[in-house]
């Protein structure tokens, strides 16, 4: 068994981290207090391929594995996780479930786009009562023969303001419950579909979290993806894979923290000596650090089992669930270790603690994880 990452992975690290460092790290307090989306940021971000980083090359993706995508996604977030979820949608849950199920043509005019970053995607699936219970889908797509027509409203959309194209998930047949559900390719501007107010969120704040609705909005039968009734497999493979990007970004954030508690306790004096020398700290360092390195394996772990080809609904379910508790409890204690300074926002600390929280909550509750996770288990 090896586990040290290739040449090729670890220029591709240093790569991200020199851009964090440089890119994201400027205004990123500012970002953060005023909910400014991070325009700029991105188009670089897309400009280095990190928006359709494993995208077969033909369609203007980079080609690379899932290793190197967890491994960006963990340096862009160790600095703003709001711009690494937007990364994460557009790679995971969008590039991903048009590379995987799109039709050519579909690959051709959205794909082509959306993979270098001259577009960015949305993914919406939860609705206002069908976040965890996602077949309970209200929002309706009517058959009208060359057409469907949707109707229904969509919440906590990620990239909801920004997005240029939508994958919309829909209800065409509410008797076959989610045999006959449908995934759609809706595109911004398009008659009937309006964007609701931000949301004015405890954390990733620069990211923008919308409302959508669609009235009567007709959307040719050409943009659904797969067959009649394929949307709500579509929403579970797609989501699958999200959650190894998400388990990526509670890594990121954990270790973001971790390594300013760190280098914190290394100058900040108590009693006469730097802080790392008392117990009562060092001890939380040897905690954080440890959690941290048994989510990165299991986050590893779950890229490997989906470069592998191997199943990774259970490997990267429990990646989530461990990782996002690491980043909770890891960001907590960073907090603790800055003591008042901790509490201030030019510590960078709090912020990270306030965008741990929603790696528990997006792309499927820890409770949803367990149920995951149990069902994997029970199943044979
Ligand atoms: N792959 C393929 N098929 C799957 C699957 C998977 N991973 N998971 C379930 N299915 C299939 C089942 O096999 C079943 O099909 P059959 O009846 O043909 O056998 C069907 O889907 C229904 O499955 P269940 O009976 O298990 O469905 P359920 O209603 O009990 O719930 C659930 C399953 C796992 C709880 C699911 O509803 C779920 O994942 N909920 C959470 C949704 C979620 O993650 N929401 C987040 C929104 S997106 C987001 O947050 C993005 C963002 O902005 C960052």
């Amino acid at each position: 068994m090896d586990f040290s990452l290739s040449e090729e992975h670890l220029m591709i690290r240093d790569a991200a981290r020199d851009f964090a460092r440089t890119e994201l790290l400027p205004g990123v307090i500012e970002r953060d207090n005023l909910q400014k989306f991070p325009t700029e940021q991105v188009k670089k971000m897309g400009e280095l391929g990190f928006l359709g980083m494993m995208v077969d090359p033909k369609y203007g993706g980079g080609g690379m594995d899932t290793v190197s995508y967890v491994l960006v996604m963990e340096e862009l977030s160790k600095i703003d996780a709001s711009c690494s979820v937007i990364v994460s949608v557009n790679n995971s849950l969008v590039c991903y479930g048009l590379q995987a199920y799109g039709t050519e043509a579909q690959k051709e005019k959205y794909l082509t786009k959306l993979a270098t970053g001259e577009s960015i995607g949305a993914f919406c699936l939860s609705e206002p009562e069908a976040g965890s219970d996602a077949t309970s889908q209200r929002t309706t797509a009517i058959d009208k023969g060359d057409h469907y027509v949707l109707n229904g409203t969509k919440n906590w959309i990620t990239n909801g303001g920004s997005a240029d194209y939508y994958l919309v998930i829909a209800q065409t047949d509410r008797d076959k419950k989610h045999k006959g559900i449908n995934a759609f390719i809706v595109e911004k501007g398009w008659d009937g579909f309006e964007i609701g107010p931000k949301e004015d969120k405890l954390g990733i704040r620069g990211s923008d979290t919308h409302s959508l609705i669609f009235n009567d909005v007709k959307v040719p039968k050409e943009n659904r993806i797969g067959e009649d009734g394929f949307g709500f497999t579509f929403a579970m493979k797609t989501l699958s894979g999200g959650r190894i990007g998400i388990a990526a970004q509670a890594l990121g954030i954990a270790s973001g923290a971790y390594e300013l508690a760190r280098d914190y306790s290394k100058v900040r004096k108590a009693f006469d000596t730097e802080i790392c020398n008392h117990q009562a700290i060092a001890f939380k360092l040897a905690d954080m650090h440890t959690s941290i390195t048994a989510a990165r394996h299991m986050v590893m772990k779950a890229a490997w089992d989906k470069d592998q080809g191997h199943n990774y609904d259970m490997s990267g379910a429990m990646a989530k669930l461990y990782a996002s508790k690491t980043a909770m409890d890891v960001t907590v204690e960073a907090v603790q270790v800055h003591g008042g300074n901790g509490y201030v926002k030019e510590y960078h600390v709090e912020r990270l603690m306030r965008d741990a929280k929603i790696t528990q909550i997006y792309e499927g509750t820890s409770e949803i994880q367990k149920i995951v996770i149990s069902r994997g288990l029970l199943k044979d």
